[in-house]
């Protein structure tokens, strides 16, 4: 193929595969001062196929270098989404020398004698940093009688029962098992029955406690992945539940629907594993597409990218206890300030114009509302092709409306307007980051996010500001653009 063909749209921030499909991320593992990204992979098609797990190693979590197929398709059958830890006390007994990383996965099994399919959970191990991997000869190590969806393990040490505890998709459950060696498992639980979204097969869950913000508390979250349903406009996307875990029973404690992203395009998103204690982040990060037209979108060659990392924090809001996120602060060296604006008045005679050329760029704005109806940003990526976002203050929205942002035509899903319902505060912060094919928003530091592909010619050319109807004050403003590295 021609490299013109297979490099457009293709990001500069974002982790893509360099030829054929992709999905979830898989196995987010830090070991040995490198984060490693597994991925759902097609490596014979541009569209959905037999599943290998991809890889790639990265020191930053910005710039990711691929590696070779880790996983491929056996005898138990193709290779679905799962986790990776470091068994650093050799639990498993696969590591008599040194820790090494156990990969925990589901084998899909589909075939003629194999309807419906058969899912199982199966272990393979690395003693070279993940380059290469030997699948275990006890597979699989957990299995069901009769239920059909069994997958996506998230496995991690549970400290104070000191025992491995699996979180594991059942249909429209979760499952919670445990067990000491990664090899025998015992179920605990199951959680989900009359609670939160059911629109679609749950999938991809994560358990891990968070601490909130500006206190000494801490909470344990549930990320649950919703498969697409017809039924729906949305299509596929990410709900989570703020609890309390016991080495054995996660319990809600928000009774409410929870989504951790706004926008169209995030799913199947996970955290990385064993980040050391000194560290002590919770860094997340998801597949950018959704179900519902991932297999169309208009790159040639390859398929599907990731979200940037974000870290993940609790915060005490009215409604409770949410989620926030924010983007790595490794990204923050990508970025160099090109316009700082301060107490700027934006009106309907008095928009503001600003040149980027920038093949990714950032803006970071601080707008309070004085009596404007609608105000916002518009993003030109071309003389012709835009996407906008828009503060409706009586409506309490935020629209993102990509219809114009360049090629939309491969799915009359695609050009649905995005809205995140605010709060209807007068002050909003907003921070957009916009790569070759996508946009990230964050509202409010984090407590909003609203993630969405984009198809234009070009990624950034300029941003304007706009106001209908009376005024907005730019507080700040921040227009960011490529460092020289
Ligand atoms: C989520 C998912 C998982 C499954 C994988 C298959 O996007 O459907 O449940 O393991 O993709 O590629």
């Amino acid at each position: 193929m021609e490299i013109a063909k297979l490099e457009r749209y293709r990001p500069t921030l974002h982790f893509a595969p360099k030829q054929n499909w992709m999905n979830d991320p898989n196995g987010l593992v830090f070991f040995k001062g490198e984060y490693h990204l597994f991925f759902q992979h097609n490596p014979n098609d541009s569209v959905w196929g037999p599943m290998h797990w991809g890889h790639a190693v990265s020191k930053d979590l910005i710039k990711w270098e691929e590696l070779d197929i880790a996983l491929y398709p056996d005898e138990l059958g193709t290779i679905f989404s799962g986790s990776a830890v470091v068994d650093w006390h050799n639990t498993t007994g696969f590591f008599p020398e040194e820790p090494g990383l156990v990969a925990i996965f589901t084998h899909h099994l589909e075939d003629e004698d194999h309807t419906p399919p058969v899912q199982t959970q199966s272990l393979a191990y690395s003693h070279d940093k993940g380059r290469t991997w030997v699948k275990y000869n006890g597979n699989p190590v957990l299995s069901h009688p009769t239920k059909v969806d069994f997958r996506d393990p998230k496995v991690f040490w549970h400290q104070p029962s000191q025992k491995w505890v699996m979180v594991l998709a059942t249909g429209q459950t979760i499952s919670i098992y445990s067990s000491p060696n990664l090899k025998e498992w015992e179920f605990e639980s199951e959680f989900g029955e009359n609670i939160g979204s059911h629109d679609g097969v749950w999938e991809c869950p994560d358990l891990f406690e968070l601490s909130i913000e500006n206190s000494n508390e801490k909470r344990w979250v549930l990320i649950v992945s919703i498969g697409d349903n017809p039924k729906f406009e949305v299509g596929s996307r990410t709900q989570y539940f703020v609890g309390s875990f016991d080495g054995s029973t996660f319990v809600a404690e928000n009774g409410d629907i929870r989504w951790l992203d706004f926008g169209k395009d995030n799913y199947a998103g996970v955290s990385f594993s064993d980040i050391p204690k000194e560290d002590g982040r919770r860094i997340y990060l998801g597949w950018m597409s959704n179900w519902r037209y991932a297999n169309e979108v208009p790159t040639e060659g390859w398929r599907s990218q990731m979200t940037l990392p974000r870290e993940l924090t609790l915060r005490e809001t009215n409604g409770g206890t949410h989620i926030v996120q924010k983007v790595v602060r490794e990204l923050d060296e990508y970025f160099t300030i090109k316009k700082e604006v301060k107490d700027l008045s934006v009106g309907i005679k008095n928009s503001n114009n600003y040149e980027m050329n920038a093949e990714y760029a950032e803006v970071e704005l601080i707008l309070e509302n004085i009596d404007a109806c609608r105000y916002g940003l518009t993003i030109h990526h071309t003389a012709t092709q835009s996407t906008t976002i828009t503060i409706d203050a009586g409506e309490k929205l935020l629209f993102v409306d990509r219809k114009e942002s360049g090629n939309v035509d491969f799915s009359s899903n695609f050009s649905q307007t995005q809205k995140i319902k605010l709060e209807g505060t007068k002050r909003n912060h907003l921070r957009v980051i916009v790569d070759s094919s996508s946009l990230e928003l964050f509202m409010n530091d984090g407590e909003k996010a609203l993630t969405s592909l984009l198809y234009p010619d070009q990624a950034c050319a300029s941003i304007s500001l706009f106001a209908t109807e009376g005024q907005v004050n730019v507080i700040h403003g921040k227009f960011s653009i490529p460092s020289n590295e």
